[in-house]
């Protein structure tokens, strides 16, 4: 695996074949319901951090777009950048802590597996995780709840 250095800071590479497995999804995908099955997920896993959401209906549509524009942008290491800092920023207050990444990122991968049904494939699965490690990791990066909960494989945005 090769790795690739911007402003001094690492990416680890999504190979050409998960970026083709994360834009056949988002071909496949019903967003609508894996806002809702995800969403349902988080909340039962962390009931406590449900107060934090104002509107869970918007929330999910704003998770779910931002999916799509970090797929978009996965090839373009300046503008995900900018993406994450946005994404750092708004979640800054919230102090969230690895392990609410952890349950979230579970969460998806379920809720990928239950809305994709027969068009899934551990594959797929492999190249979100990759993908939402990523940007977990990049926000957490850097402040007070830096670290990572996923291996010695830390990945910078
Ligand atoms: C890769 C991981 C994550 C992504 C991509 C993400 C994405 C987003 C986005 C796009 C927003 C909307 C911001 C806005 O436009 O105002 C948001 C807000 C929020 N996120 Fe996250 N998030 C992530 C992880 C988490 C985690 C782990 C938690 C807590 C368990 C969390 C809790 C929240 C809360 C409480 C809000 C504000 C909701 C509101 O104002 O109603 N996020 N997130």
């Amino acid at each position: 695996m090769y790795e690739m250095w911007v402003s001094g800071m690492m990416m680890s590479p999504v190979t050409s074949r998960q970026k083709l497995l994360l834009h056949y999804t988002l071909l496949h995908l019903d967003s609508e319901q894996m806002g809702k099955i995800f969403y349902d997920h988080v909340l039962s896993a962390m009931p406590d951090v449900h107060p934090m959401f104002g509107d869970v209906d918007a929330q999910r549509k704003r998770f779910m777009k931002m999916m799509v524009r970090i797929v978009h942008t996965v090839d373009e290491p300046e503008q995900l950048r900018i993406v994450v800092r946005e994404l750092r920023d708004m979640h800054a207050h919230y102090h969230l802590k690895p392990r609410q990444f952890q349950t979230m990122g579970q969460a998806f991968s379920m809720s990928l597996v239950e809305v994709m049904g027969h068009r899934y494939t551990p594959e797929i699965g492999e190249a979100w995780q990759v993908l939402y490690r990523r940007v977990a990791e990049a926000m957490q990066e850097g402040g007070s709840n830096a670290g990572s909960s996923y291996g010695s494989h830390a990945m910078h945005v």
